[in-house]
């Protein structure tokens, strides 16, 4: 099954459970779970990191490489971590941490490719179910692949594969999300 990142949904709002004579405060429907805390703590722990390991330096490379190792040891349960940068009308092995990796993705096949070629975030709770994934890691059951963009234009996509299936949720497709456009932001200010 694949389920693509929809748009951030507005924040529920607790209804009044409490009844017009009583003045306690209502009571929320849906506070966040302890989980759901920690990984948004995580996250943006990572977004402060990710800034200190780029300051000043400008080497798109480096950078990359630094961002992919970064995410491979914050982030629990990820076997690989790194870049597909786009050069044509394919994707090519950029930095990464983990088991070698295929070097070559045309666009429109895998779960890189398709996330290049639709220009969405996607999540796939179990990659064997995934029609045309590139399996380039026994060990891995779910991934999730964030595309790059420089204002509109595709630079490429950011890969995480878990050995967990369903590892990877929304609050890590928003955290990603951020953490790349902190990263491509970044290259922008420095230029080349
Ligand atoms: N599984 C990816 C290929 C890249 S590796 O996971 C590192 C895909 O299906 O596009």
């Amino acid at each position: 099954m694949t389920s693509r990142t929809a748009k951030k949904k507005p924040t529920r709002k607790a209804t009044a459970t409490a009844k017009k004579t009583s003045r306690k405060k209502p009571t929320k429907l849906r506070a966040k779970s302890p989980e759901t805390n920690h990984k948004s703590q995580l996250y943006a722990n990572l977004v402060v990191q990710l800034l200190s390991l780029l300051k000043g330096e400008h080497d798109f490379i480096a950078n990359a490489a630094n961002f992919s190792a970064l995410l491979f040891n914050s982030l629990p349960n990820v076997n690989w971590a790194g870049f597909y940068f786009l050069q044509g009308e394919e994707l090519v092995l950029g930095p990464f941490q983990g088991n070698p990796a295929c070097v070559r993705i045309p666009l429109g096949q895998g779960v890189c490719g398709v996330a290049a070629q639709q220009l969405e975030t996607i999540i796939v709770p179990n990659v064997h179910e995934f029609p045309g994934h590139i399996a380039c890691d026994v060990a891995s059951n779910s991934e999730i692949v964030v595309p790059l963009f420089d204002g509109e234009r595709l630079l490429g996509v950011l890969d995480l594969d878990s050995p967990l299936i369903a590892r990877f949720d929304d609050q890590d497709a928003e955290g990603l999300n951020e953490l790349a456009t902190v990263f491509v932001a970044h290259e922008e200010r420095l230029g080349p």
